[in-house]
């Protein structure tokens, strides 16, 4: 048996990166250390508390929750409460009883990736603006990360915030661009991958599961189409870059450098590359029955017949 994965998901739950960690819990092949909050699609608050509450709901309250970045570096956050629900979560989970822990989620982050070099995968899922401030604070730190598998950014194709910027890099273009430009080993899971990995209301509401977690998972799903009546498809944006962090084969990559526009205005958040020979892997081609394959075996899904 080989050694679990260790994994930290820095995050801002949100219906698609609840069904992230979801996923990261029902996979027997991972030792998930914890979980760093930001804000992002709802305040830090409101992230922290979905974040303590959802693994409560899935019987973790083991695993440590450390709070992060309540603004991105410049400005504020922009929220998606539209999108995710004002809670956001698709339905309201029982409040925790579990807090987070008194260390940061700098210090956290620092003090996991120096214990265990070259060990940790470190997925981010909202605005990178806990990583950034790591690079600042602790720059010997996120080098030693296993990979950093980053959902943003959304690479020759629309955005979904404004017509060119993915939501996660217009929340913090500052951050973002610090992380994209600090030649660290990132794989960049975008829009434009997450694309490929879509399910229709009809799809959704056939699905059932026998698994408490792939039951759990299922009442976001399900509650995200309820509370949105005239949304058609939910795109699993997080869950992909979860994917790709536990199996890099789910797609194709290319070795791109890429830069995060700062301009205060319609290119703002924007992602373009530059041409030049590049550090970043960038997810291209993806694999999207194996996708959906290890969405339904972790967690136990029936009813799948994805189009
Ligand atoms: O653009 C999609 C990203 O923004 C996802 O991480 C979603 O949770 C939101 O944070
Ligand atoms: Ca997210």
């Amino acid at each position: 048996m080989a050694e679990p994965t260790k994994l930290i998901i820095d995050t801002d739950p949100g219906v698609d990166d609840a069904v992230a960690i979801l996923m990261a819990l029902a996979a027997p092949e991972v030792e998930l250390l914890g979980l760093t909050t930001v804000g992002g699609n709802v305040p830090l608050a409101r992230t922290t508390r979905n974040a303590l509450a959802l693994l409560q709901a899935a019987g973790r309250s083991d695993i440590p929750v450390a709070k992060g970045a309540s603004r991105p570096l410049r400005g504020r956050f922009k929220y998606a409460p539209q999108v995710h629900s004002p809670g956001g979560l698709s339905r309201r989970l029982p409040e925790p009883a579990a807090r987070a822990v008194k260390e940061g989620a700098v210090q956290f982050l620092y003090d996991r990736l120096t214990r265990a070099p070259g060990e940790v995968v470190l997925v981010a899922l909202g605005p990178l603006t806990n990583l950034a401030r790591l690079i600042w604070e602790r720059p010997d730190a996120l080098g030693q990360a296993k990979n950093i598998v980053v959902m943003g950014g959304a690479v020759n194709t629309p955005g979904n915030v404004t017509p060119r910027a993915e939501f996660n890099f217009y929340s913090d273009p500052a951050a973002a661009e610090i992380v994209l430009s600090s030649r660290l080993p990132v794989t960049l899971v975008d829009l434009a991958a997450c694309r490929q990995v879509g399910i229709s209301r009809e799809q959704a509401m056939r699905l059932r599961s026998d698994h408490p977690i792939g039951r759990l998972t299922l009442e976001l799903l399900q509650g995200w189409f309820k509370k949105h009546p005239s949304r058609q498809r939910f795109e699993f944006y997080d869950p992909l870059a979860l994917a790709i962090a536990l199996e890099p084969a789910i797609t194709t990559v290319a070795k791109v450098d890429l830069d995060v526009s700062l301009e205060e205005n319609e290119s703002l958040g924007e992602t373009s590359e530059t041409g030049g020979p590049g550090e970043i892997t960038l997810a291209r081609q993806v694999d999207s029955a194996r996708f959906f394959g290890l969405l339904e075996g972790l967690l136990e899904l029936e009813g799948f017949q994805p189009t």
